[in-house]
């Protein structure tokens, strides 16, 4: 069952953090697809305006323009809220370890705010963005919710301590929080501009505009390239799920692992071009081989994702080019 068929009690009301970023603002569309209440807190850091632009003229829609990391706005739009999507922090693993302080107010002050705010306002679930990168030096595969390794990043340090005051929130308090590792996201709206953007979106980008892409590293690395689309999946499912199911992690990928240098060739044969990549140095921090195993996520939250990597990158490359 896809997640268009999912039913939420009538008049719910989310909020979802971020939600004029990338992730965030397709939440926020399946959301009110569904007629939900959907309120976005988002300081427009990373995020567009444009995103949300479609939506501010749905009366069930509300956008407040406020940060994180201040802990009375997070109050103010966590008031009779029944579902969070917590998708805001600041992403990329480069510019984390340029600024590792910055990383730390956001990602985690910022995310234990809306902890907190959560818990004192009674949300119901609470469920939020972690990452991949939390598994960090261990070289197992495919990655398991138990066998998380050092952190390489200071980026990565922020979502593990995000996981384990998801933890401790539900065992001190009682929220119901479920901590959401995304693997590698692509597909529409995700920003394929500046330095720290994403590597499909730049790519797509840069074999549209004639230019000559660089891969870090010798191509081989492998990721679990995960469609948007088993993202919001992810989020609903956690909204609907058991609070036994509450206080732990769920890896949300799409289960495949693809190499890098074939994901740039597959890019160049959708668009019919063929430019050969510069290869740069490897990238500080980042991880080999990523692979989701997604059991845990299947069994205890119901997610079945319904992209997979060849059916998702199709997608996102006919949208970037309608909207590029
Ligand atoms: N895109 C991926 O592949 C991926 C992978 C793993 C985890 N994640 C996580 O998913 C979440 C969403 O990522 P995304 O790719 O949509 O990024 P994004 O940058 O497009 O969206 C993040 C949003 O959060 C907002 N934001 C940032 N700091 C804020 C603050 N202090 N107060 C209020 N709003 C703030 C930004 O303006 C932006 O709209 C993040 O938590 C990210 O770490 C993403």
């Amino acid at each position: 069952m896809s997640y268009e068929q999912l039913v939420f009690p009538e008049n719910s009301t989310f909020l979802v953090t971020g939600g004029a970023g990338f992730i965030g603002s397709n939440i926020v569309e399946a959301l009110l697809k569904k007629d939900m209440n959907v309120r976005v807190l988002d300081n427009l850091s990373t995020g567009h305006i444009e995103n949300i632009k479609p939506f501010m003229d749905n009366p069930r829609f509300t956008f407040i323009q406020e940060d994180i990391r201040d802990l009375d706005s997070c109050m103010k739009a966590t008031e009779n809220v029944d579902f969070v999507c917590h998708e805001a922090a600041w992403g990329s693993v480069p510019r984390s370890i340029e600024m590792p302080l910055l990383y730390e107010e956001i990602n985690i002050r910022g995310t234990l705010n809306m902890m907190e705010a959560s818990r004192q306002n009674g949300v119901k679930r609470f469920a939020y963005a972690c990452s991949s990168s939390v598994y960090g030096d261990s070289t197992k595969l495919p990655k398991r919710e138990s066998e998380e390794g050092n952190a390489l990043s200071p980026y990565a340090l922020t979502k593990q301590t995000n996981e384990r005051y998801g933890r401790l929130y539900k065992k001190l308090y009682g929220l119901n929080t479920y901590g959401l590792s995304y693997f590698n996201v692509f597909g529409r709206r995700q920003d394929p501009n500046g330095a720290y953007a994403a590597v499909i979106p730049k790519f797509i980008k840069q074999l549209l505009n004639g230019e000559r892409p660089t891969i870090n590293g010798d191509g081989r690395q492998s990721r679990d390239f995960t469609y948007i689309d088993n993202v919001i999946e992810g989020n609903l499912r956690a909204c609907l799920a058991s609070e036994d199911a509450a206080g732990e992690m769920y890896n949300i990928g799409a289960g495949g692992r693809e190499y890098l240098i074939d994901v740039y060739h597959d890019i160049c044969d959708a668009l019919g071009v063929f430019v050969e990549p510069v290869f740069g140095p490897t990238r500080a921090g980042d991880i080999r081989d990523s692979n989701a195993d997604i059991s845990k996520a299947r069994a205890n939250l119901g997610y079945d994702p319904s992209y997979d990597f060849k059916a998702g990158i199709a997608l996102a490359i006919e949208w970037y080019k309608q909207n590029l």
